[in-house]
């Protein structure tokens, strides 16, 4: 299997479901390629921008991980709407494991 299932929420509560999310791309590229309203990747999956703020499902959390020290720092620079299952959705890797992942999009909060 290649291609896999993950759903964005989008900033105006939409689901939207996308079915042929490639393995190896990051989520921010399968986003902005789906034009998944919100997701901005502005600098381009640099961990930079944090135009990429999304919320992990709760039940999904263990299998996405934790942010790295540098994604936590942009993390905390960029956001008032940090939770506790937020993640730069740049910096997350498509892979089989993540089949039926779904995300909510952040408020912009920039
Ligand atoms: S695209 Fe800029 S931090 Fe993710």
């Amino acid at each position: 299997m290649s291609e896999v299932t993950i759903t964005f929420v989008d900033i105006n509560g939409e689901e939207q479901v996308i079915k042929d999310a490639e393995v190896g791309e990051t989520m921010m590229q399968v986003a902005t390629a789906d034009n998944v309203e919100g997701i901005l990747g502005d600098c381009g999956g640099g961990c930079a921008c944090g135009t990429c703020h999304v919320y992990v499902d709760p039940e999904w959390q263990s299998v996405v991980g934790e942010p790295d020290d540098v994604e936590d720092m942009t993390l905390e620079m960029v956001f008032d709407a940090r939770k506790p299952n937020s993640r730069l959705c740049c910096q997350i890797t498509v892979s089989e494991q993540l089949d039926g992942l779904k995300v909510t999009v952040a408020p912009e909060s920039l």
